[in-house]
């Protein structure tokens, strides 16, 4: 996918805040610190339309990206981890599950797993709830560098096991090898046009 432009258009604290509906949008979900934002920033070739941090809970409001004027990446704040302060963490489920629940541009969901950890109950109820309002959604699996290709195999085979639904495809990716880009980028692209 050639990027023309990649433009942040804004970024939403609270749920009555959400910007008009004209584009399709693909959203990232996931728990903190899986790299919904790297996994952005590689899919646009830029190294910083969006913040990233090693500290869990940097993506704290829900940001659009305008791609190439024809759809919106919606990267969600993270979910999950202890140490985002509990403040954080009771804003998290008004504001995403309102984008979730209520969005008609929302086309497509990625649910970014870290490939080191077993899903856990949120991840595995987020992706129950996609199921349950019909949300078309792809699982990646991030962060591969960090597994020899004998213990990935393994590692893949389990996590698969853990997940409730079959159906969704599941692509292994890397924002450091950037592994599995071409592949996140045609689910994305199959799923806009099927929508056109
Ligand atoms: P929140 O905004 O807190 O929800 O996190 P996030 O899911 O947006 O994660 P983010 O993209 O900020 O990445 C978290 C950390 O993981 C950063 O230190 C990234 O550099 C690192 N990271 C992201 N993707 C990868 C990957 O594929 N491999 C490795 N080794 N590190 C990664
Ligand atoms: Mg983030």
């Amino acid at each position: 996918m050639k990027i023309a432009s990649a433009e942040f258009v804004k970024s939403v604290w609270k749920p009555s805040d959400y910007p008009g509906e004209s584009l399709p949008e693909i959203a990232f979900a996931g728990r903190s610190n899986v790299g919904k934002s790297s996994l952005i920033n590689v899919l646009v070739n830029r190294k910083k339309l969006v913040k990233t941090s090693s500290t869990p809970g940097k993506t704290q409001s829900v940001n659009f990206f305008t791609i190439n004027n024809i759809f919106t990446f919606v990267d969600l704040p993270g979910y999950g981890f202890a140490k985002v302060p509990l403040t954080v963490r009771k804003k998290w489920k008004p504001l995403v599950e309102r984008y979730l629940k209520d969005r008609k541009a929302l086309k497509l969901a990625l649910l970014i797993l870290d490939i080191r950890r077993i899903p856990s109950q949120e991840d595995i109820g987020l992706l129950e709830w996609f199921d349950f309002y019909d949300i078309p959604t792809v699982v990646v699996l991030n962060k591969i560098d960090k597994f020899s290709k004998s213990k990935l195999r393994k590692q893949v085979d389990l996590i698969k096991k853990s997940l409730p639904l079959e159906k969704n495809s599941t692509i292994l990716f890397s924002a450091v090898t950037r592994e599995g880009k071409g592949e996140v980028w045609k689910q994305i692209l199959d799923r806009v046009e099927e929508c056109e």
